[in-house]
């Protein structure tokens, strides 16, 4: 069977990789030429597990085509940005773009056209009025079927997902994409819910203003509990998380949440919340609750060493999260803006987004080969994402290595205790006071 997939970005090219993989005909398309090219050479346009793997083989055995015209393709799915306005909204002038290639494209089959760029409710039907059911007998078919899938983690939330959610109105196509999924998920299909356009374009915002409510509001009682003696976020999000009704995902106090999804999804539910008139409070303070949280690092930094002028400052992780070069809206673009600001020498280290960092700070801060490099003679270290190989150094390391033993862990991944009473000054997201803290 014919896929075709219209943008091959995150989740365009994790989709066309893992359906070629398993053995459909996939014919990918993107305007950005040097993507092409790069993928054409058997490369990973971006830091991904797998991904690299998938394209070799996938290119190779020519079950990926790219820029090829295919009039065959049953499914087209539409995997395009949505950016961004300057509203918080979201620009939907690539969708419709793809959309009008798409209904311009010749065609041999009756079409499913598969939106999976994450759109406001409404976008898949106007879609479906406006372009596909615009021509008499064109016979195209519009499904919405949002995408779930965590950067990181890509291929495998693809090759398994936890649910299916498609939308639209015309029950024949919905059953098709169904059987699309039924055939690629194989044994291990998950929950399908067949509903409406709109509801399938809401339950995505949904999913992602829920989980970033979920890490604000811990965020909110980390703060709280900073302030208590003898208290520990760790320690009171492993107490909430054994109720089953709040379960312990998503739970982790930190530095915040960042990445091209929760912060673009949920201004532009809030754009479109605005636009419905509707006040939603919440979502409101879902945002301004993570717009602040950075600053608990620089509030920690500052409180060990008071001034930042002509200091080195290590900051470990740049990405927004672990496994990913991707830097779009990283808590650590704010907390190393400040730190220059406040004339600090910063030096920093990610495993995967050092090229990426370059082009945002250029000279401003200086690039370490490896942690040790970052770390060496430096007064405070920040730890801003929880890489693994951040995770096993040892407190001997931090002594060793910098002038001042200072460490700020910005994502909880290091014991208090065991770095406490090795020496260091130890600061953390969500850590009250002890009473015997004489360090
Ligand atoms: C998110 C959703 O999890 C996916 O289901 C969705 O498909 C995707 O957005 C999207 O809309 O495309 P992603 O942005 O890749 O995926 O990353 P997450 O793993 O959700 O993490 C988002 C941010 O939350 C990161 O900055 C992470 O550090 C932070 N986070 C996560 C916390 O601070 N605490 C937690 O407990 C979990």
């Amino acid at each position: 069977m014919n896929i075709s997939v219209y943008g091959l970005g995150r989740v365009g090219l994790v989709t066309a990789v893992c359906f070629a993989r398993k053995g459909y005909t996939v014919f990918g398309f993107d305007q950005n030429v040097q993507l092409i090219e790069q993928i054409r050479r058997h490369e990973a346009p971006f830091h991904e597990p797998h991904l690299a793997d998938y394209i070799n083989e996938t290119v190779r055995n020519r079950r990926l085509h790219l820029n090829e015209e295919n009039s065959e393709s049953e499914f087209i799915f539409i995997t395009v940005g949505t950016p961004s306005t300057s509203d918080g909204g979201i620009d939907l002038s690539q969708v419709k773009r793809a959309a009008a290639k798409i209904e311009l494209a010749p065609s041999t089959v009756k079409r499913i056209i598969v939106v999976k760029s994450t759109v406001i409710p409404g976008t898949a039907r106007m879609l479906a009025d406006t372009i596909f059911n615009k021509v008499p007998n064109n016979g195209a078919k519009v499904c919405s079927n949002p995408e779930f899938l965590r950067e990181g983690n890509a291929i495998q939330d693809t090759e398994f997902p936890d649910r299916i959610i498609i939308g639209g109105d015309d029950h024949a196509a919905m059953q098709k994409l169904e059987g699309l999924y039924k055939d690629f998920c194989g044994q291990r299909i998950p929950p399908v819910v067949q509903t409406t356009f709109e509801n399938a374009e809401m339950i995505k915002y949904a999913s992602n203003a829920f989980l970033a409510t979920k890490i604000s509001f811990i965020n909110c009682l980390a703060g709280i509990a900073s302030k208590t003696q003898n208290a520990d976020i760790k320690s009171i999000a492993n107490g909430i998380g054994l109720d089953p009704r709040i379960g312990d995902k998503f739970l982790n106090a930190g530095l915040g949440w960042g990445g091209s999804c929760f912060p673009k999804d949920l201004d532009a539910l809030l754009a479109y919340s605005k636009k419905v008139r509707y006040d939603a409070l919440i979502l409101k303070a879902t945002r301004d609750t993570n717009k602040r949280q950075w600053k608990t690092a620089v509030t920690y930094a500052k409180a060990a060493l008071g001034s930042f002028k002509n200091k080195k400052i290590s900051v470990l992780g740049l990405a927004f999260k672990p496994d990913t070069d991707d830097m779009r809206e990283a808590v650590s673009i704010r907390i190393i803006n400040q730190l220059v600001k406040m004339e600090a020498n910063v030096a920093v280290f990610d495993p995967a987004a050092m090229n990426t960092a370059r082009k945002i700070w250029g000279k401003k801060v200086t690039y370490a080969k490896d942690p040790q490099e970052c770390v060496k003679g430096s007064y405070c270290c920040i730890l801003a994402t929880e890489w693994d190989e951040f995770r096993i150094l040892e407190p001997h390391f931090f002594l060793t290595q910098m002038a001042k033993p200072i460490l700020v862990d910005g994502r909880r991944v290091y014991d208090p205790k065991r770095y406490r009473n090795a020496g260091i000054k130890f600061f953390a997201i969500g850590l009250g006071p002890v009473q015997d803290d004489g360090k």
